[in-house]
This record gives C-alpha cells, structure tokens and sequence, in this order.
C-alpha cells in the first residue's frame, strides 16, 4: 500500500471517494459521524457553515473525535474538551484558557463536497469535484449501502462485466440460452479511462418496471478507480436507466457500495426499484465474497477470455494509475 509518510494516508486519497449518505449528517450540530476509508478512520460533523472532515485522531492525545461533540459551530473533543473549528484549527484548551493555540495543534482535515446524494471526502484531490454522471435521466434512486467482504476493485470489475448475466442473473439480466458476449470495442475517453460506446444484449428483465425482454443497448464508463457507469437504452424506446457503481474502498478487502439508479421511470416506487436492485446485488454478493484473492489482480494471476476485454482494460488503468490499494 501506498502511502504519503507521515500521516499515513494512502495515496489513493487523491481521488474523491463517497464515505456517507446526505441525510447521514441532515442536523446542524448533530453527533459526529465516524467513517472508515482507505483504512483511515475519519469523523465527518456538521457546523453551521456546513460539513467538515477530520482525521478521527485528536492530535492532543490521540482520542477518537467522533466521542465528541459539536458545540458552538466547533467540534469538541470528548477527552479534554479541545475545540477545534471546521478549518481543523485547535480554538480552545479548556484546562489552559489563556494559551493561543498554535498552529501544529489541528486536526488533519480533508476536503468534503455532496454529490449524487452522497458526502465524498478526498485529500489534495486531483480532481475539483467527485465524478460526475453525464447523459443520464434526471430522476436518481439512491440504493445501499451494501457492505462487502471484498475488495472496492473487485466490486466495480463485476460491475463491469457482462458474461456473468447469464449464470449470476438467469432470468433477470440474463438468458441461459444466450450466454454469448458480442463483440464489442472497448476504447479509452481524453484522460485515459476505459469505455464502450456501444454494447447489445438481450435481457430477460430489463429494468423493475418491464415484464418483458428487450434489447438494450449498454454503454460502460470507468469513472474512477472505484467508480463506473452504466447506461442502458432498450431498443425501440421504453423505459432508459442509468446505474453508477460508487464503492467506498473502506479497508484492503472491505468495501461499502452505493447503486444510483437514474431512471425515466416515473411510475414505480423508490423502494421498488431499490428492492430490485437488492435482488440483483444479492446475486452478486455470494460470488464476489466468495473471490480469492479478495484483493483485485491487476499483473497476472488471473486468466481471461475475449469477452473480458473491459475488465482487462480497467485492470491496466488502474496499474497505470498507481492505484495500490485493493489490488495486488
Ligand atoms: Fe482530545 Fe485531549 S485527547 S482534548
Ligand atoms: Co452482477
């Protein structure tokens, strides 16, 4: 694992990452929230001028943050009452009230920002926001969290992959008579990311709205190392949607993921169309735990076949990236 000496942050950091739900931190000055990423916990709270995140270390004698409790706009550590303010400046030491904190007391701070529903944090960040999701459908359907016992990498690939429709998810995404995967191109967007324009495929069950089968056509998108999107059209119109895998690489071989389903659907229900995609995730679930290693081989051990093309591809791009953390 790659890391940045000396907080031990790993560098993967740099790319934005979705730790919690919006409404997950909805009140001002409600109880901090602790959340787990890159192996690093962090605490995410809530003042008046908006959310802020911290190493979840109080750099006075290493308490967890997340004990405290926000007071007056500043979160307050629960060891010795501490203060600091959402820049992670230290503002007051109750035991010493004259003492003008310097500078090297402060907590370490991350940059936060909301985007799809979801809070992402990051630190010195590539990138100015969290990926965004281009022509997709206005409505979004936000499904999980689901906590995995498997590497972030490993969840995104099956994301990725479509040869596995017809044995994961007969009857539903796929057709036990139809387990062929057509040709098909994978090319690279300005900055380097694998892609498929164009993908066919006969589905059982396109969506939790249809009752019958329809050729859609797909369109994959790597959006980050840990990120991907899907946006699937039936022939002949019907019902479009769009799904974006967001997993949160909590540690090396546990992740926590996010489905946005973004859908022209405008009749079924949320919990619906989230207890559809609960059904499908389920069908994942046994498999993906079941991977060894739980860590995502990106030079060698594994072999492939020509219709995992995508998977090899986003598997060199993350070794291109300098992506180290879920793989091995
Ligand atoms: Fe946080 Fe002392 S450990 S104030
Ligand atoms: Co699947």
């Amino acid at each position: 694992m790659a890391t940045d000496a000396p907080s031990g942050v790993p560098a993967e950091a740099r790319f934005w990452q979705p730790v919690a739900m919006v409404d997950d931190l909805a009140t001002v000055g409600g109880p901090p929230l602790p959340v787990r990423l890159l192996g690093h916990d962090l605490v995410l709270w809530r003042g008046a001028g908006g959310v802020a995140a911290f190493d979840d270390r109080c750099p006075h004698r290493g308490a967890a943050l997340s004990l405290g409790r926000v007071v007056g706009g500043q979160l307050q550590c629960a060891y010795h009452g501490w203060r600091f303010d959402p820049m992670g400046r230290c503002v007051r030491i109750p035991a010493a009230p004259d003492f003008v904190p310097p500078d090297g007391h402060a907590a370490g701070t991350w940059r936060v920002a909301q985007a799809h529903g979801l809070w992402w944090v990051a630190r010195d960040p590539v990138e100015p926001t969290p990926p965004a999701c281009v022509g997709v459908p206005a409505r979004r359907v936000v499904c999980g969290p689901y906590t995995v016992e498997t590497s972030a990498p490993r969840l995104i690939e099956n994301f990725l992959d479509t040869s596995h429709f017809a044995f994961v998810h007969e009857g539903w995404l796929g057709d036990a008579a139809h387990p062929e995967v057509p040709a098909y191109d994978v090319q690279h967007t300005a900055d380097g990311r694998p892609l498929i324009p164009h993908y066919r495929a006969w589905q059982p069950r396109a969506s939790a709205s249809s009752a019958e089968g329809a050729w859609v056509d797909y369109r994959y998108e790597v959006l980050g190392p840990y990120a991907a999107l899907l946006v699937k059209q039936p022939e002949g119109g019907g019902v479009a949607d769009a799904y974006a895998a967001f997993a949160c690489p909590v540690d090396e071989e546990r992740c926590r993921a996010w489905f946005m389903q973004f859908t022209t659907d405008t009749a079924t229900p949320d919990e619906a169309l989230q207890q559809f995609q609960d059904t499908i995730f389920g069908q994942d679930r046994a498999v993906l735990e079941s991977q060894r290693p739980r860590r995502l081989p990106v030079s060698g051990g594994e072999v492939h076949s020509a219709a995992d093309r995508l998977s090899a591809a986003y598997r060199r791009w993350l070794q291109h990236s300098g992506v180290t953390f879920g793989v091995c």
